[in-house]
């Protein structure tokens, strides 16, 4: 076969190649064939060394028209080609942007924890510091060294989960200032919020597990006077100015002198309603200066120093905030009740 032929055959063979070719793949791979390095019409100039010199001009004439000819169709193809796979590319890849999406739910807080980040707010602003304890507690920490020995009439009022004889489920967040007291040289401010227990009914009103925030400040010449100041810098904080406190008379072993603390009832702002059973008032804090025995049992010098403690319901402010009626809602997880609080 002379060359021409040859030129001749391997063009008609790209042609009918050519025909077949459906994506740049495969045009590629016949581009390489034809005029790659090692391809069809470069092993033909190879043989051009064999011609004798004089027919060299002509034939590599005819070899160079091959080759421009092969890489204009494959050209031409290969642009087509590019048009075609762009256009169903972007048929395949359109966005339908009125398809109805899944509504994404975010979580959020309970509202026990809304109330508490609230409350924290107001006493981390006046210095106090948030000191987290066990649930289960040594009868030590939660009674004994509260001024409460085994025996006494008072721990009856708090109707404890045993779990060993001297080992319980805590009945409010004091054992956590008794374990302060212990660790820490006065002064010291801390609030301590958590979960408590008690064997109480389940209802409307009560709870076996409820929350608590109790606080404790111990210095020098801490008096009465800063527990009613604290108090109702805090009342009037955490919900507006025209909020006042009213002491009472009351007793804790914990605390001498005690009181129970009321705040102007959120509801009415003091006219009477149903919230407050028409008093004005709601109570929401016990409250006291810290017995000198207590600060004695947990090595502070009662001569030196001094201090108040004071500890509120959670719950029951988290309810009066959000005007729940049921604190059984509070605890039973119901995602209708829940969601409501975002
Ligand atoms: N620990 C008390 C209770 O749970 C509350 C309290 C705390 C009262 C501090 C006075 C002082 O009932």
């Amino acid at each position: 076969m002379n060359i021409q032929e040859n030129i001749d055959h391997l063009l008609e063979h790209l042609q009918a190649d050519l025909c077949e070719v459906v994506d740049s793949q495969t045009l590629e791979a016949l581009r390489l064939r034809v005029l790659g390095r090692k391809g069809e019409i470069t092993t033909l100039m190879r043989v051009l060394g064999q011609v004798p010199p004089e027919e060299r001009p002509a034939i590599g004439q005819l070899i160079n028209d091959a080759r421009e000819k092969a890489a204009g169709w494959l050209d031409t193809l290969a642009m087509r080609i590019a048009v075609h796979e762009r256009t169903e590319a972007l048929a395949r890849e359109t966005i339908d942007v009125t398809q109805p999406m899944w509504e994404r739910r975010l979580g959020n807080l309970h509202p026990i924890n809304l109330a508490l980040d609230e409350i924290l707010d107001v006493f981390t602003g006046m210095g106090f510091e948030a000191v987290e304890g066990p649930e289960v507690e040594l009868d030590l920490y939660n009674f004994e060294l509260l001024n409460l020995p085994k025996n006494h009439p008072s721990r009856d009022a708090q109707d404890t989960f045993y779990i060993e004889e001297n080992i319980v489920l805590r009945t409010h967040t004091s054992p956590v200032q008794a374990r302060t007291m212990l660790e820490r040289k006065p002064p010291i401010r801390i609030v301590c919020p958590g979960r408590v227990y008690r064997a109480d009914e389940f209802d409307a009103t009560h709870s076996p597990v409820f929350h608590q925030l109790e606080g404790l400040m111990i210095d020098e010449d801490v008096t009465m006077g800063d527990l009613k100041g604290t108090l109702d810098a805090f009342a009037k904080r955490l919900y507006d100015p025209d909020i006042a406190t009213r002491f009472r008379p009351s007793f804790f072993p914990f605390t001498e002198p005690s009181a129970e603390v009321d705040l102007t009832c959120v509801s009415c702002r003091g006219q009477g309603c149903r919230v407050c059973k028409g008093t004005g008032w709601i109570e929401v804090l016990g409250a006291g200066m810290v017995n000198p025995k207590v600060l004695e049992l947990c090595g502070i010098d009662s001569q030196k120093y001094s201090g108040f403690a004071f500890g509120m319901g959670l719950d029951r402010i988290a309810l009066l905030r959000y005007g729940v009626q049921d604190l059984r809602l509070m605890f039973e997880g119901d995602m209708r009740f829940l969601r409501q609080f975002r």
